[in-house]
């Protein structure tokens, strides 16, 4: 008697197993919700960017009416306060506990660095949609990693070559981290290709912003230019302080992120800065014309460079799941879309390095007023060398 029970009971628990399974196909099924993890700042020095790449995002779902390959977007959003003691146990979270579809992040080198290194051990789809890490489309490159921002090389070396048109001499100043290091390591070789010389590097730990040491020792070095890499909340009080400190006139400062979406909030203390980036305000295209317009509308903002980031972001996922219908089981498809995607970004045409890194033009602009005005173009379709990278 005992043993036909365990047997009925035992039967029972195969077919409630074998539901249980058919149930979990069934939720991989496109009819379901596609789950998007947002892996962002929206703390810290780093939040208004975090929050601006976010929105971009959004703005995108938003626009295709909350949908993408025809499945309803359901985000999980998770602050990773740009501290990569973190980007371990949070980037798991999102992944095992709540199995995300695609995951998107972040920031900060360093949280995206460890990020990547999870999301390649699980085969989860990550998009990079800020962080200029080397690694991320270099040594650590893997097929199920993509970036729709920079390396940290290309606007530093474009502000480079951008400098070496006035001045043969510099000093840079950075905040010592990756993102730091390797945007200096950009600006040494387009200015030094543009036939000028660094004469010194200075920096200062993330995210410290005590800036009034260095400036003092820029003064008494007295090089032809200087070139920053400080980033959100911190390029305010750079720009700021650099004025203050009476350098604006004698030291010409250079930049790419310096004077990024913080015109307002920096005031007469920016004006006339020359800068180096993949996006200008009011670039005259139609995807832009029509991105501002709708960015205007939803968020009541002028979008920046970081909100572009997170709209191509949504757009690069969207090619993937066009293709296999939204399917996300078909991973290897959705991948050799987003492999060719040629996108049409409010930066201009974005495409992909076999790295997957983008390919984009390089803007020279200067600060007028609340913009930063293009002027020209630096470099057409710059690509990262992205030598270590064995895709
Ligand atoms: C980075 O950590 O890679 C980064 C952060 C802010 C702006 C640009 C790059």
């Amino acid at each position: 008697m005992f043993s036909t029970y365990i047997r009925r009971l035992s039967a029972q628990s195969t077919v409630a197993m074998a539901c249980t399974f058919l149930a979990s196909a069934a939720s991989a099924q496109p009819s379901e919700p596609i789950k998007v993890g947002l892996m962002l700042p929206t703390s810290g020095t780093f939040a208004e960017l975090g929050k601006k790449v976010a929105n971009g995002f959004k703005l995108y779902v938003t626009e295709n009416g909350g949908k993408l390959a025809g499945r309803t977007v359901q985000y999980v959003e998770l602050d990773d306060e740009s501290d990569p003691s973190k980007a371990n146990e949070n980037t798991n979270k999102l992944i095992k506990r709540d199995r995300v579809d695609v995951l998107v992040g972040t920031i900060h080198s360093g949280v995206a660095m460890t990020m990547a290194r999870v999301a390649r051990d699980t085969n989860t789809l990550m998009i990079v949609p800020n962080a200029g890490a080397a690694e991320l489309t270099g040594s650590m490159c893997a097929p199920n990693v993509f970036r729709t921002s920079f390396s940290n090389w290309q606007p530093g070396y474009a502000s480079g070559l951008l400098a070496a048109r006035k001045r043969k001499t510099a000093v840079t100043i950075s905040w010592k981290y990756a993102a730091g290091d390797e945007s200096v390591r950009g600006f040494r070789e387009g200015f030094e290709k543009g036939g000028g010389r660094v004469i010194k590097d200075l920096n200062l730990p993330f995210p410290n912003v005590e800036f009034q040491p260095l400036l003092t020792e820029l003064a008494t070095i007295k090089p032809e230019a200087a070139y920053v890499f400080v980033a959100g909340a911190g390029q305010v009080k750079f720009v700021r302080d650099y004025a203050a400190a009476g350098l604006k006139n004698s030291i010409p400062l250079y930049g790419a992120f310096i004077t990024e979406g913080t015109l307002e909030a920096q005031g007469e203390a920016a004006s006339g800065l020359q800068t180096a980036l993949h996006y200008a305000d009011g670039l005259k295209n139609a995807k832009n014309d029509a991105f501002i317009a709708s960015h205007k509308k939803a968020l009541n903002t002028v979008p920046d460079v970081f909100a572009v980031q997170g709209y191509d972001a949504a757009q690069l996922f969207a090619a993937g799941l066009n293709a296999v219908k939204g399917d996300t089981g078909k991973k290897a498809e959705m991948i050799k879309a987003m492999e060719s995607a040629k996108l049409d970004s409010p930066r201009g045409p974005l495409s992909f390095s076999k790295s997957h890194n983008p390919i984009q033009d390089m803007y020279a602009r200067v600060a007028i007023g609340k913009q930063n005005v293009m002027t020209d173009v630096i470099v057409k379709t710059l690509a990262d060398p992205s030598l270590d990278c064995k895709l």
